[in-house]
């Protein structure tokens, strides 16, 4: 692991406050409030927690401790409370908002739908109750593969209602990569469509389940299929169900499970630099509580407030902050089924025109692709409903921050970077909006509890301005408990990186960071080989496994170039088997050899044909140097432990 540097940061010395006006209404009205509640929380961080947990979620029963770490790094939040995350997002809310939107769906082909509180409330029910029928009990895995539909949240809920831990992967992913997780996640239940509509065509996803369970390595006993898209799907008798034929006797009737704070709530797979993705185990108290906590300060809601989160419930922004956060506080979630598109590239704007969105929350690289489309879509469309804006899944460029202030925001909304993780199951360093002036590309501070951190790999802070580790100090309710059957794996990913000193254990986030003088966190991407593609992580090694899963492939090494829309992008390494040669069309297979095996967002963008790879003596490919090789800029650093230089020499000529 190389320390990260800092030279590549612009400085950047533009402040923005909060308005008077955007202040005086927020949750979190001034940085001297933001600065108490840090401060208490970090003086009592225990206390701080259960207070939260009790004025803001309904417990069925109490918890004896608030946070057990005798056994770190796997911790335990309110120990013996129980509670029902499907019961906080939905049946506390329905003496008071039963008739409040929860739900509002657009579906791309314009279709759309409205789900009041009373309404999700039956849909879920009755869904909790097929499931049940379907066999599945507390504890039993269900996996969810699915477009954007209401049914996807709906799911969630359901499995959340009985306590059968939901496993969803995201629609994107192709056949072998959701066998994969099924088989890990011991799934028994799959729910998911015909297909989904994604840029004016369907994504078929019915016939990926098919593939997946070919070959029989899963336990899965039955599939049930949301009817979205419409085109003929083969079911197969005694295993596939129509989602609406189950629905049709389903009673309403389902009283939410009591469930142990420290139940299993879900398994969402993220990508880390070595092995298959890891099963990432959130539970069920603390999860509710930092998801819920989170989005009601971060996103200022408000009663009438229209939020919108444009990620896909297949990761971790639309478990927390799609579905969850937002259902837990009783706001109206705006859900949305399609992408920008050559035929509307204006279809977000549409959206928030039509349902007066008022708080919107979306990835840099969806900015950066709209700064390209052109201004004429979000200034003719109008967007003065709009009252905060968002951004997460990798740092935001300056440039682009300011035009999401100026073009979207009117510049009147106030913008929350919020930096955060899979593991971290909820935002983590973000401004206030109503307090923390904010300047552009950075997280501003952490959330309050969070006692975050740039170290040194002794663990030591390190002084202003210099590049360093991010890390947390103290343990948090909604950080992940553990690798999903690979506690060892827990342990050396996020907890070893930095020796724990004296029973203090610091959780590694992966991720070079920096703080200014005024403490703010600039966090600079991944310290590890994870490579992130328009917002989603990816391991090097997967795709390189998938490389050389093709035959003509001996040996690959894949790095992330800078890319204008996407961050980064995919090049790959590749050397050839015997007598296979380079060829352009060799080039494309394996481009499609990989979007079969992983996925479209994992398809590389370059591939390039080498006699061999740059490796250590001791045989470790050096993608340091690929890296510096794919950007098109010199080499730098060590290349002392260069097993053979001409390697590296030949690598150089052939690429220029
Ligand atoms: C990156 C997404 C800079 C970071 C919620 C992190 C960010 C990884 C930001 C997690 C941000 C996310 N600024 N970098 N505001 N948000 N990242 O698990 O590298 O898909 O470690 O969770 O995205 O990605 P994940």
């Amino acid at each position: 692991m190389s320390q990260p540097t800092i030279e590549s940061i612009l400085q950047e010395d533009r402040l923005f406050p909060p308005t008077a006006e955007f202040s005086q209404l927020a949750r979190i009205k001034s940085l001297e409030e933001y600065q108490t509640l840090y401060d208490r929380a970090k003086a009592d961080p225990l206390k701080f927690w259960s207070e939260l947990a009790e004025q803001e979620l309904h417990w069925f029963q109490h918890w004896d401790t608030v946070l057990d770490w005798n056994n770190p790094p796997f911790a335990k939040w309110f120990v013996n409370g129980k509670i029902n995350l499907s019961y906080n997002c939905l049946d506390r809310h329905l003496e008071t908002r039963a008739n409040k939107p929860a739900i509002v769906w657009e579906g791309e082909p314009g279709d759309s739908k409205t789900l009041t509180y009373a309404e999700l409330h039956q849909e879920v029910c009755k869904f909790a109750n097929v499931l049940k029928s379907l066999g599945v009990k507390k504890g039993d895995g269900v996996g969810i593969y699915m477009p954007m539909v209401p049914e996807a949240a709906i799911a969630m809920l359901a499995c959340a209602r009985i306590g059968a831990p939901h496993s969803v992967v995201f629609g994107g992913f192709s056949a072998e990569a959701l066998r994969d997780r099924l088989v890990n996640a011991e799934v028994k239940v799959v729910v998911t469509a015909d297909g989904g509509w994604r840029k004016d065509a369907i994504v078929p996803l019915k016939p990926q389940v098919d593939k997946a369970l070919a070959e029989g390595t899963t336990v899965v006993e039955k599939v049930v299929v949301v009817k979205r898209t419409g085109q003929d799907v083969s079911m197969v008798s005694d295993r596939d169900l129509w989602w609406h034929d189950l629905e049709k006797d389903a009673s309403t009737d389902c009283p939410a499970e009591p469930m142990d704070s420290e139940d299993m709530l879900f398994i969402l797979y993220t990508s880390g630099s070595t092995g298959k993705p890891k099963g990432v185990v959130h539970t069920t108290g603390g999860y509710n509580l930092y998801a819920h906590i989170t989005t009601q300060w971060i996103f200022d809601l408000q009663e009438n407030d229209v939020y919108w989160c444009t990620a896909d419930v297949g990761w971790i922004t639309g478990h927390s902050y799609v579905v969850y956060g937002p259902l837990s506080n009783g706001a109206t979630t705006v859900m949305y089924e399609g992408a920008p598109r050559a035929s509307n590239p204006g279809c977000f704007w549409d959206v928030i025109e039509k349902h007066k969105v008022s708080v919107f929350y979306t990835a840099p690289t969806a900015i950066r692709a709209f700064i390209k489309m052109g201004d004429e879509h979000p200034n003719s469309r109008d967007l003065s409903s709009l009252r905060l804006l968002g951004t997460v899944g990798e740092p935001i460029n300056p440039e682009a921050w300011m035009w999401y202030k100026s073009v979207i925001g009117g510049d009147r909304c106030p913008i929350v970077d919020t930096w955060w993780q899979t593991e971290t199951g909820g935002i983590m360093i973000t401004p206030l909006p109503g307090a923390i002036a904010t300047k552009p590309g950075s997280a501003t501070l952490p959330f309050p509890g969070i006692l975050a951190d740039v170290v040194d790999l002794d663990g030591n802070s390190v002084p202003t301005n210099e590049g360093g580790y991010l890390a947390v100090r103290h343990p948090w309710p909604g950080m992940m408990r553990t690798v999903y059957k690979d506690p060892d794996r827990f342990r050396k990913t996020y907890w070893e990186h930095i020796p724990p000193k004296d029973g203090n254990y610091i959780y590694f986030a992966g991720d070079g960071a920096r703080r200014d003088a005024d403490g703010y966190f600039w966090v600079m991407g991944r310290v590890d080989d994870v490579i992130n593609v328009a917002g989603h992580r990816l391991g090097t090694m997967e795709v390189e496994s998938a490389l050389v899963s093709h035959p003509a492939v001996a040996e690959a090494a894949v790095v992330g170039k800078p890319d204008e829309i996407k961050g980064q992008d995919i090049v790959a390494f590749v050397t050839l088997e015997g007598t296979h040669q380079p060829s352009e069309d060799l080039a494309k297979e394996l481009k499609k050899h990989v979007v079969s095996e992983i996925g479209a967002i994992a398809r590389p963008g370059e591939i390039r044909f080498a006699d061999a790879l740059p490796k250590t003596r001791s045989g470790k490919i050096m993608r340091r140097l690929l890296r510096d090789l794919a950007a098109g800029v010199e080499i730098s650093g060590d290349t002392s432990t260069l097993e053979d230089r001409s390697v590296l020499e030949k690598l150089r000529t052939e690429g220029s």
